[in-house]
């Protein structure tokens, strides 16, 4: 069988690299990589071609490929999109319609769909306020879709329009022989936690941040409140779950946005398993407002009933599972300690 092509952008991000080396782990596939940063010595030797640059004025390079998969990941995360927010929107909007528009040519043209895998996120929720975020629990997919960030905003829109190209682009579905479309398909995922690399310029970042600090030995100020409680995923679901999501047919697929959950905390939860398995942790509250507001915004938990139903989706890890299996063993090995 001949290898896929597959597209990863983003690829020197935290999801990124995990993904690379997943990919290369499984074999079978060709990697071209793009970022506009040089790719890291974790994924160097991973990868077919990595083309530097952004995205947005790349974007006729990639249509001398043939790819089989595009994994969309470049994005401007949270609070660094609310900080630059026009740039935010041109990387996360810009970038991602015309990798859609690539993807809906190739697709049409060579009477193959292209699969295009959109991480989306929590950001897509907005909670009116921490009343109505704590009434409201476990949300789902169609809920609470009125997003308070920039970056939120261009999920949930990113969502919609990967829903477009690939069932009304220039409503070609109404033709008598409609032609072959891209095969979109996107995931909310929580804040995300890898025990190799940090996350930066996103909002859940308090999480993996306070982990990483106490394993250092480095103090740590948090930007949000005690009470603070957003979901949370190990890396490797993350990247379980996006492969799942790749390899389910088509038509068990009843929708094309999924939720994928493991675990929900508070910010305090955090401080204590660090302070369980680092007991010198010396992790301090000090709520920034904006970046607060924004993690309220966000749900508290999501419910992942459909991904569980149509493509059996259960991460590995839960909250016990990520301390004791993952995050500890690893990150003691990493720093040492
Ligand atoms: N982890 C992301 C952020 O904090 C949300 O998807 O921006």
């Amino acid at each position: 069988m001949t290898d896929k092509t597959v597209l990863v952008t983003g690829a020197c991000g935290e999801i990124g690299q995990a993904l690379v080396q997943e990919l290369s782990k499984r074999g079978g596939h060709r990697v071209v990589t793009a970022d506009i940063a040089p790719l890291p010595d974790t994924i160097k030797d991973l990868v077919a071609e990595h083309v530097q640059g952004d995205l947005v004025y790349k974007i006729k390079t990639f249509y001398d490929y043939d790819f089989d998969i595009i994994f969309h990941l470049a994005a401007s995360l949270s609070s660094k999109a609310e900080v630059a927010t026009e740039e935010a929107h041109r990387i996360n909007v810009e970038g991602t319609m015309q990798l859609l528009m690539l993807a809906a040519y190739r697709s049409e043209k060579y009477k193959k769909p292209v699969k295009f895998l959109f991480p989306s996120s929590i950001a897509a929720y907005g909670m009116a306020s921490l009343e109505v975020k704590e009434s409201a629990g476990c949300v789902k997919e169609d809920e609470y879709n009125t997003p308070h960030t920039m970056y939120g905003c261009n999920k949930l829109y990113c969502e919609k329009l990967g829903m477009y190209y690939s069932r009304y682009y220039g409503q070609r579905h109404l033709d008598p022989n409609p032609p072959v479309m891209l095969d979109f398909r996107a995931l909310r995922f929580p804040g995300l936690i890898s025990a190799f690399t940090l996350p930066s310029g996103g909002t859940s970042d308090y999480g993996p941040e306070i982990l990483h600090a106490a394993a250092q030995g480095k103090p740590y100020s948090c930007f949000v409140r005690e009470d603070t409680k957003i979901s949370f995923m190990a890396m490797p679901d993350a990247i379980k779950s996006l492969l799942m999501l790749t390899d389910v047919p088509r038509e068990n697929l009843s929708h094309v946005v999924y939720n994928v959950a493991a675990f929900a905390l508070t910010a305090g939860q955090f401080r204590d398993r660090a302070l369980k398995a680092f007991p010198g942790a010396d992790i301090r509250f000090e709520p920034n407002p904006r970046r607060q507001g924004i993690v309220d915004s966000w749900p508290e938990d999501v419910n992942d009933s459909l991904a569980r139903n149509d493509w059996s989706w259960k991460p590995d890890y839960n909250v016990d599972a990520f301390f004791d299996q993952y995050f500890l063993p690893e990150i003691r090995k990493r720093y040492g300690k």
